[in-house]
């Protein structure tokens, strides 16, 4: 298959391509860099990925480049975006609203006017629900979108759902929480690991209360490849997201006790629009994709802790 992944030099991107490539596809792993949160990271990343076997690498800007990229392509992931609640308050929405919003909206009008149309996923994103009452939130629950961040996510399903009434092979993937190797900096496992090894406290936005359906990237993967291979009904939204939902004070204490470390917590003012509680109804992925998450969060916990102890190894190798 060729296959263009779109945010391929960030986390959840840059697995897929792995995935893609080690299957044996052919990918074209399109980012712009410079428009990550972390461009540092993003770069490293993409050098990483760029290395793969039958993978080609294409700096385009989507918001404003020529979008020539999936001619004769089977199949777009699109996971290009500005994503995170936090930063979207403030100068952040105006970058979400370009990163999101522009951008997939040229994306799918470039894959409507190709020869041969991709299909075509959509990461979307469980903040799209707000917060999750006493049952795990259903694809047909309305959505509640409480940031700019995800207002501009349920815009993106929206352009995503006319598209797929025009006729293209639209599929929206609710993703929850993802977290594991090469996870963003600005994530909380991967603030709370680094803190942990260099012995600061673990800082913390609230309460720790909040609760989340973590979801291992290596999940992500496997439910992303899955909604791909699947005939679909065109505009679907399917959840992907672990089916419980732990606290994060409860994550933070197997985290410590992976890391065999007893970590102060530094508490800091709570995120307006990060939502209490997200919980993800699993039993329409499971229907259509035959998906159920596989990494519980303590195993996943220590595969995101290895992947970072060997990053810090790998630059003291570098700096020494
Ligand atoms: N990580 C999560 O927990 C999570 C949860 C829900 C939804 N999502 C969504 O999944 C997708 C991937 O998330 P991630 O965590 O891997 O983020 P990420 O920031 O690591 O990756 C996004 C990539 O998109 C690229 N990008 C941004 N704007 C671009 C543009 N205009 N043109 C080309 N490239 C551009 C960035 O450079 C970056 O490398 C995003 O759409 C995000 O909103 C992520």
């Amino acid at each position: 298959m060729r296959v263009v992944v779109t945010g391929a030099a960030g986390f959840i991107g840059s697995h897929v391509v792995d995935a893609l490539s080690g299957a044996g596809h052919e990918v074209l792993a399109v980012d712009a860099p410079s428009r990550s949160l972390a461009p540092d990271v993003a770069r490293r990343t993409w050098a990483e990925v760029a290395a793969r076997p039958g993978v080609v690498a294409a700096d385009v800007d989507l918001a404003v480049d020529e979008l020539d990229i999936v001619t004769g392509v089977d199949l777009v992931v699109h996971l290009a975006g500005r994503p995170g609640v936090r930063d979207s308050w403030g100068p952040g929405r105006a970058v979400a609203e370009r990163d999101n919003v522009t951008a997939t909206r040229r994306l799918l009008a470039a894959c409507m006017e190709a020869r041969r149309r991709p299909k075509v996923l959509v990461a979307s994103s469980s903040s799209v629900y707000g917060s999750a009452g006493r049952r795990p939130n259903r694809e047909d629950d309305s959505v509640k979108p409480e940031s700019p961040y995800a207002v501009s996510k349920v815009e993106v399903e929206r352009l995503g759902r006319l598209a797929a009434d025009d006729g293209l092979r639209v599929v929206l993937l609710r993703y929850f929480s993802v977290y594991g190797p090469r996870q963003r900096p600005d994530m909380a496992f991967h603030r709370f690991v680094e803190a942990a090894l260099d012995g600061r406290p673990l800082p913390v936005f609230g309460d720790g209360l909040r609760s989340r359906s973590f979801t291992h990237v290596r999940d992500v993967v496997t439910a992303t490849l899955a909604a791909a291979a699947e005939d679909l009904p065109p505009g679907i939204t399917i959840n992907v997201g672990h089916r419980e939902h732990v606290a994060v004070r409860d994550a933070i204490a197997m985290l410590t006790g992976a890391l065999g470390v007893q970590a102060e917590i530094q508490r800091e003012t709570p995120v307006a629009g990060d939502a209490a509680r997200t919980w993800a109804d699993t039993r329409l992925a499971h229907k259509l994709l035959g998906w159920v998450p596989a990494v519980g969060l303590r195993d996943g916990l220590h595969d995101q802790i290895a992947w970072h102890r060997a990053l810090r190894t790998m630059e003291e190798v570098r700096v020494g």
